[in-house]
């Protein structure tokens, strides 16, 4: 195996592909719109879900990218080898296209053949799903996988996890069966695409650790087997009844985690050792005169610095960017950025970590994501903002922790409430501290405080963050066409200055966030729901079609213009033969919308408000 560099991993991915015939489309925001089930991109798979669920794609049916996701469930455990919370999702997708033979075969090819990854084929291992009473046993992958095997020369027998053993490598146990929990996408609990896939997996080679179990294999969590890609076979459709119907659409949905990968062809133990952190690393040796490598404890400090500070740059550095704030995604921004801090203080360093660290991520990544040389400015300034505030209240806040303690013996729940409301310290902090006195916090209680005084407005609780499928019920897809309408006559009303901030739909309201630098008239309002609600009675149709960027800038459209590769986007246009232009609105956007306005019901604006310096909210309604 070649040592090669992250960029070079990542594009040896998409250049593969792009031999067999994929589209290379750019990463999407990595804050999802129109999305309420998740705050963050969570897989490369959620941007195209409408795709996967049968909306023709611009750039037809094979895709591959590399995706900016966030996963803030393991936040706790960021540090130890395997977590992190910002990654690069590697995927390729085929739209009703190519099936299971080409997926395992080409993902055989790159893993092995020398001129791509070159990884040994008796390190690799893969799961496949075993079958039950909604779905058969995935005989097709395994049939696949064993012939792939046979190129070179490896008989792959199949194991059952738990009973075999895999390390008896001479019994040639290769493929292994896992039920639902470990070899099944899909939505969870609710209806939509899903199906069977294959895990991929490294064998590192390390001693099984007993402690997880006398038997080691692919998912045994010892350490020896690390995933590495995972292949959705997308070929069932789970509806209301909770039944299992084959697709007519049949999709692939991959996954490989490119700092994963980057670790293994570089045969380092850890993301934390690849050639990207070591870059950072260096920086803080040169700036603070911290070395990375030497002490176990520093080491772990010095990991979830800078996965907190490089998540905090690619939220801030966003084209949908948000900046650290309580509700939502921004407290999300304070909770890294914060934490960032305190384990900085921790290691001796006092002042001023976000910024040189920000910039040295921004000059790392900013050929893959212009968007963060874009918004430089902006991330240097929010970071360094925040690092401000929360010094100020630190020390305040430190000295106010340790006085009640010793008061109290405990810090309760209320208790933590009054440390978060006064001094600004995330709940995590609070707990953290209290941990290293022995003690609990609870954070049932301090939930039901923070409930009280605020919007909680789907906070960071790991539940939160399962991901999943957008809800595309009726409602959400008239609300979408309502949010179209909604921006058209903003900008006729208060002018073209207005331009979309963000929007965020769920089965009740519309909420659409905008450019403009005051609050908004009662006249101005009610005009705006005149012209919406003019628009609906007219029954007007709307068309989509697929244009090049400039070809969409020329018709007219409005939207985000974010793809870098002079690529195809789809555009929506809402027809009015009576407007000059032959049309409402029209825009760039993934859809879905209704064929027709006329049945959406009437739209009522519930308010208008502030949401930061020259931008408002709306919240609205359609009642029926
Ligand atoms: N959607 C699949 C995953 O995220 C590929 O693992």
């Amino acid at each position: 195996m070649k040592f090669r560099t992250t960029d070079q991993v990542r594009k040896m991915f998409l250049d593969f592909f792009k031999e067999k015939g994929h589209a290379i489309i750019p990463s999407a925001s990595l804050i999802p719109e129109n999305d309420p089930t998740v705050l963050f991109t969570t897989a490369g798979m959620h941007p195209l879900v409408p795709y996967l669920m049968g909306e023709t794609h611009p750039m037809g049916t094979r895709l591959v990218d590399s995706q900016k996701c966030l996963r803030t469930g393991d936040i706790d455990e960021v540090g130890d080898a395997t977590h992190g919370t910002f990654f690069e999702m590697l995927g390729n997708w085929s739209l009703g296209d190519y099936f299971k033979e080409e997926s395992i075969a080409w993902s055989y090819e790159l893993l092995t053949k020398p001129e791509w990854f070159g990884i040994d084929p008796k390190r690799i291992y893969a799961t496949f799903f075993e079958g039950d009473a909604d779905a058969p046993r995935d005989e097709e992958s395994i049939n696949i996988w064993q012939s792939q095997f046979m190129v070179h020369g490896i008989n792959a027998v199949v194991g059952m996890a738990g009973k075999d053993e895999p390390t008896k490598s001479e019994e040639g146990y290769r493929l292994f069966a896992y039920p639902k929990n470990k070899n099944w996408w899909g939505p969870a609990g609710q209806t939509g695409p899903c199906g069977p896939d294959t895990e991929i997996f490294y064998d590192t080679g390390k001693e099984h650790d007993p402690k997880f179990g006398p038997i080691c294999h692919p998912n045994c969590d010892c350490g020896r087997f690390v995933e590495i890609w995972n292949n959705v076979f997308m070929q069932y459709n789970k509806q209301d009844n909770g039944s299992f119907v084959p697709l007519a659409q049949r999709n692939v949905d991959t996954g490989m985690g490119l700092e994963r990968m980057t670790a293994v062809i570089q045969q380092v133990g850890t993301i934390y050792d690849t050639d990207t952190y070591a870059r950072v690393f260096e920086a803080i040796d040169a700036i603070f005169d911290v070395k990375y490598g030497v002490d176990s404890g520093i080491d772990r400090s010095l990991r979830i610095i800078v996965d907190h500070l490089r998540a905090s740059t690619f939220i801030i550095g966003d084209p949908r960017g948000v900046t650290p704030s309580n509700i939502g995604q921004g407290y999300i921004v304070r909770r890294l950025i914060r934490r960032a801090v305190r384990e900085a203080k921790r290691i001796g360093i006092h002042t001023d970590i976000t910024t040189p660290i920000s910039q040295k991520i921004i000059e790392i990544y900013e050929n893959t994501y212009p968007e963060l040389q874009h918004n430089a400015q902006k991330i240097l300034q929010e970071v360094k903002k925040e690092e401000e505030k929360f010094l100020v209240t630190l020390e305040k806040g430190l000295k106010e922790f340790e006085h009640i303690y010793e008061k109290s013996g405990s810090i309760t729940g209320e208790l933590a409430f009054v440390l978060y409301s006064t001094y600004g310290f995330p709940i995590e902090l609070t707990e953290e501290l209290v941990t290293e006195k022995g003690g609990q916090v609870d954070r049932h209680v301090f939930e039901q405080e923070f409930k009280k005084h605020q919007e909680l407005s789907r906070t960071a609780s790991a539940g939160t963050f399962k991901g999943g499928l957008q809800d595309h019920s009726e409602e959400t897809t008239r609300l979408h066409t309502a949010t179209h309408l909604l921006h058209q006559a903003l900008r006729m009303v208060l002018g073209d200055h207005v331009a979309q901030k963000g929007s965020n739909i769920t089965a009740d309201r519309l909420r659409f966030d905008f450019t403009h630098p005051q609050k908004m008239t009662d006249e101005e309002k009610q005009k705006v729901e005149e012209i919406v609600n003019q628009a609906i009675q007219k029954d007007l149709a709307i068309q989509s079609e697929e244009l090049t960027v400039p070809e969409a800038k020329d018709a007219g459209a409005i939207g985000l213009f974010e793809d870098k590769y002079g690529d195809k986007v789809k555009v929506y246009t809402v027809l009015d033969p009576n407007e000059s232009r032959g049309f409402f609105s029209k825009e760039i956007c993934g859809g879905p919308h209704v064929e027709k306005t006329g049945k959406m019901g009437h739209f009522r604006i519930k308010k208008e408000e502030a949401v930061s310096a020259g931008v408002r909210r709306i919240k609205a309604i359609l009642e029926q």
